[in-house]
Order: structure tokens, then sequence, then C-alpha cells
């Protein structure tokens, strides 16, 4: 008798948020990306110079939760999806909590990409999508273990999720996709013309 388990599993959550009115909650939260993107100077100057694309708050705003209720109300939305996961993932909890410690805008314009990371000092990070338009990217995630296949074959084009070293996820405005913050990622050229706006955070255990 032949047996293969499959083990040493990377996890990919994905979900609508929950909650009261989400469709009302997401036009509260598009207007309020946009209305700080408009207005956050420093953002601006500092997405121009690091050659960003578009726009992001993640070096100049640490306090969206408290300058704009959306943004709490959208880690109150994130709470039991954060749950979620780390039972997904059998965390061993220990009394501990999974808590949003950083959140940040990112409003990616037509020929606008985010190269290959990972999230530093953090659990868990994740997206929650706002502005989804046709054609946009997916968002691409890496096998965390290239590094170590040298002499590995290039796997079939048809090959089973859980063998590929790359995979595209391609999210609908409205959901959040979870994942440990050690896994490496990048959002490949926008090329659709509208722009693909997005909420990122980390996650800590407090
Ligand atoms: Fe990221």
């Amino acid at each position: 008798m032949t047996s293969i388990e499959r083990v040493f599993a990377t996890s990919i959550y994905r979900a609508k948020i929950g909650g009261l009115r989400p469709k009302a909650f997401l036009d509260e939260l598009r207007m309020a990306c946009r209305s700080i993107a408009q207005e956050d100077c420093a953002g601006q100057n500092w997405s121009n110079e690091a050659g960003y694309m578009g726009y992001t708050s993640y070096a100049s705003l640490d306090d969206l939760p408290t300058r704009n209720p959306t943004f709490a109300d959208l880690c109150e939305r994130l709470k039991p999806r954060l749950a979620d996961f780390a039972a997904a993932v059998d965390f061993d909890m220990r009394g501990l909590e999974p808590e949003v410690d950083s959140i940040w805008i990112n409003v990616l314009e037509h020929g606008g990409t985010h190269t290959g990371h990972i999230h530093t000092n953090s659990v868990i990070s994740g997206t929650f999508y706002v502005d989804v338009p046709e054609g946009t990217s997916a968002i691409r995630f890496e096998d965390p273990r290239l590094a170590m296949m040298m002499a590995n074959p290039q796997r079939k084009a048809c090959a089973a999720l859980h063998n590929r070293q790359f995979i595209y996820v391609q999210p609908s405005a409205g959901e959040v996709l979870l994942w440990e913050s050690w896994l490496r990622h990048e959002v490949p050229v926008n090329m659709a013309s509208e722009d693909r706006v997005s909420v990122s955070f980390n996650v800590v255990l407090a």
C-alpha cells in the first residue's frame, strides 16, 4: 500500500468581509481611501520618491483607525477572520489574540507594480480589496522553499495547486486575503486603466 502525506503546508485564506451592510461599508472605505490619498502630501511625496506608481500611506500614516472610523470598523470586521486563520494554521494562542498592528492604503495606478517582499515583525499579513478593476493584476505568492530548489525540475503547467511554485490569486472587491507574514508575494503590473485600491495590514499576537 502506498500513501503520500502532503506536509509543510502554506495557507492562503480568502473570505468576504462580514458585518452589517457590507456594500455601504465598502463604499465608505473607498471614499476614505480616496480622500486620505488626496490629502496626505507626505505619503504622496514618499510614493513619488520610492517610484510607487500611485499612492501608499505605508510610510506616512500610522493612525488610520483613529484618523477615520471606517478603518476602525475594518479592524473590527477583520477580527473574526484573523481568529479563523489562526485556528486554521493551528497557532497555539496561549491566551493571546491576533491584533492589527499596522494598516495602510494602497492605490496602484495603471502601470504600477509592487515587487516581491515579505512583511517583517508580524505573524499574519493580509489585504482587504476595495477596488479591483477588470483586467487588473492578481497577487502572486511564491513557494518559500524556492531558494532550496537548485536542481528541481519545472512543474507542469497543469500541476496540482499544492505542487505549484507560484500561485496567483485574483481577489474581488470586498474580499480579504490572509497569509503568514513570511510568505513572499508581489503585485504584478496593473494593466487595467483604473486604479487598484486595497488596504493592507500586519497582525501580531497580543
Ligand atoms: Fe505585501
